[in-house]
């Protein structure tokens, strides 16, 4: 199988905006796996190698190029958000199809192969959920609710393997953005993170030319990565959003997706 994934990190890679905001020092020692009910009450979910093998899935499989790139990835991402007492982390792409999705879901998986870390992947764009159909996962109730506080965290996610929780979604929102910028979501995530002790969450959401969804999420997360695709993205999209992005968060870098020549690190 050929995929044309690589990830290149665009000018001053990972460099951190807005050192001011941070507020917290990073945790020590990563959270135990030691016995969790939460954690460990989640049902589990198996990703099948067809699916990884059908859905450009290449994290895990080390004789990949892809795989190493997103390790590469995820080594840059968690060391950053270590120094920095980081967790949450959204990630945008300035138009639609840029790959976000599938960047997000090799991110995490990546993620999860750390003893001791874990992660949550959350399907935060409201307008057109991605994750369900790129893992193949069946979702209980909508996103929209658990956002609303109507329903709990197990309801919503799914273990995938020790390390990884998957909130996947199959119903679009019609108020997106108003749920997005709501109290009852702020509240309901945070609730999530110190139930499940997690270590990180990524949250793969819309795209940030396209609707305010983004913007209103922001004060939600610690930072964002900015997916841009090779030959669609335009320079002018992508500056545009990594200025908002900066003037709001801190901004880990830029994955430049759908790359034909070799990754740039
Ligand atoms: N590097 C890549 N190589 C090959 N195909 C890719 C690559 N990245 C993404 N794709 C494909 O492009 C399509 C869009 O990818 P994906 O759903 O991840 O993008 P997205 O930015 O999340 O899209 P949306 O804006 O619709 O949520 C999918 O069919 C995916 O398999
Ligand atoms: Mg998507």
């Amino acid at each position: 199988m050929s995929i044309d994934m690589r990830s290149a990190f665009h000018r001053e890679a990972f460099k951190i905006h807005n050192a001011d905001r941070v507020v917290a020092q990073a945790p020590d020692a990563l959270s135990s796996l030691s016995k969790d009910s939460s954690w460990l009450s989640l049902r589990e979910f198996r990703l099948s190698s067809q699916t990884r093998a059908n859905r450009g899935i290449v994290a895990g499989n080390k004789s990949d190029p892809a795989c190493v790139a997103f390790d590469l990835l995820r080594t840059k991402v968690m060391q950053t958000l270590k120094q920095n007492g980081w967790r949450s982390v959204a990630i945008t792409s300035p138009m639609p199809r840029c790959g976000k999705s599938l960047v997000a879901v090799n991110l995490a998986l990546s993620l999860a192969e750390l003893e001791g870390t874990r992660t949550v992947l959350l399907d935060m764009d409201l307008r057109n959920p991605g994750l369900a159909r790129l893992l193949e996962m069946d979702a209980s109730p909508s996103m929209e609710f658990f956002l609303r506080g109507e329903c709990d965290v197990a309801d919503v996610l799914r273990l995938c393997g020790r390390n990884l929780a998957v909130g996947a979604n199959l119903w679009s929102a019609r108020l997106a953005s108003e749920i997005l910028q709501g109290e009852a979501a702020a509240t309901a995530l945070k609730a999530m993170v110190q139930d499940l002790r997690a270590d990180v969450v990524l949250y793969d959401m819309t795209s940030m030319l396209t609707h305010d969804d983004v913007l209103a999420f922001l004060p939600n997360v610690d930072c964002a990565i900015l997916v841009a695709a090779a030959e669609q993205s335009t320079f002018a999209e992508i500056d545009a959003c990594e200025r908002m992005l900066a003037e709001r968060t801190n901004v880990l870098g830029v994955v430049l997706n759908r790359c034909r020549h070799g990754a740039v690190c």
